[in-house]
């Protein structure tokens, strides 16, 4: 099999292809043939600050090749997507069945790994923040993989005003495009009338305006790997709250919530509300080409690579 080998800390120019042993599936995991391997900033952000060679996992879909004992659910030949968490940017690689679920017949294996993960975070964080119908949702890094679809899911699950904040005015027709009603630049000095619900996946000094931007009792929900300091004072003078989300927790702590969220992605996505927007298809043998995508902040959507 080939895979992308991260060598050292330094950025994207490390990661080279390699021949490898194919992986055994141990017991409950199903071995897939990669057809897309989503790629995220999280990784990204691994790759530039992880000293230690690392596997670099992720969401991957494709078909089962083989499976280890115990698992039920799958048979040879089925079209899986999942999150992998050891070798992901692989033409061969290894999923947990808990973790994996079936593409529908009328979905391609790239809007199955554009869909599914960042769209579970999209149905997270607006669990998280509590917006329901008549709410106002700002939405950070609106045009990213999980911003394009916290947008979109923000307009179907009703809410009165969608606002999407983005970092060059160069995204502004796409956010609109996805179903924004306003669009602004990190740099404005007003982000607009305060909104109910904050959904940021930028954090670091972004968190300050984020929570300027909130309504009295509004809810600021943090998601981004990026961290950051929230200011407990902004919090006090607008009765607001903060709430940290992390997908991780759910798929581990709630997994029957989590395949009920990727239901509904899947039914969305059926009847047209959802729709992932792919950025880039990259060849595996380019990873970092695709890494150094998000890196210059210029996607619109989610980046993919195809061994
Ligand atoms: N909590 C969770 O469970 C969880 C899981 C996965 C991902 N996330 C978070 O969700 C957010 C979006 O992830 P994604 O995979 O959807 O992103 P992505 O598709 O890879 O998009 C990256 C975009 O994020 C924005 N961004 C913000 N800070 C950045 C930085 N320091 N470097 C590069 N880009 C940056 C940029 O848009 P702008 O320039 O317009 O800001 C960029 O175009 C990230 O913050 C990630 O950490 C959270």
């Amino acid at each position: 099999m080939r895979r992308i080998r991260y060598e050292a800390n330094g950025g994207p120019e490390v990661l080279f292809l390699e021949d490898a042993p194919e992986p055994e599936p141990a017991p409950g995991e199903l071995l897939i043939r990669t057809e897309a391997i989503g790629v995220t900033l999280p990784v990204v952000r691994k790759v530039r600050e992880v000293a230690a060679p690392i596997p670099l996992g992720g969401e991957v879909a494709g078909i089962v090749v083989g499976m280890g004992d115990g698992v039920e659910g799958f048979a040879l030949g089925d079209r899986v997507t999942g999150l992998c968490f050891s070798h992901g940017y692989a033409d061969v690689a290894i999923l947990y069945e808990a973790m994996a679920s079936h593409i529908p017949d009328d979905a391609s294996a790239v809007d199955a790994v554009a869909l599914v993960r960042s769209g579970l975070i999209a149905r997270g964080v607006l669990e998280a923040g509590v917006a329901g119908p008549g709410d106002s949702v700002l939405v950070t890094a609106a045009a990213s993989a999980v911003g394009s679809l916290a947008v979109q899911y923000a307009r179907a699950r009703g809410a009165a005003r969608v606002v999407a904040a983005v970092s060059s005015s160069q995204k502004a027709d796409f956010v609109r495009d996805l179903g924004a009603d306003e669009v602004v630049l990190y740099s404005d000095e007003s982000w607009g009338d305060p909104v109910d619900v904050v959904l940021d996946g930028v954090g670091g000094d972004l968190l300050a305006p984020a929570v300027r931007a909130l309504a009295p009792a509004g809810r600021l929900v943090a998601f981004s790997s990026g961290g950051g300091v929230i200011d407990a004072y902004e919090l006090l003078v607008r009765g607001a709250s903060a709430i940290g989300f992390q997908m991780a927790a759910i798929a581990r702590t709630k997994p029957k919530l989590y395949a009920s969220w990727r239901d509904e992605l899947w039914a969305e996505y059926r009847a047209g509300t959802l729709r992932p927007r792919v950025h880039a298809c990259v060849p595996l043998a380019e990873a970092a080409r695709a890494h150094e995508i998000i890196e210059s902040r210029s996607n619109l959507g989610k980046v993919v690579l195809v061994p």
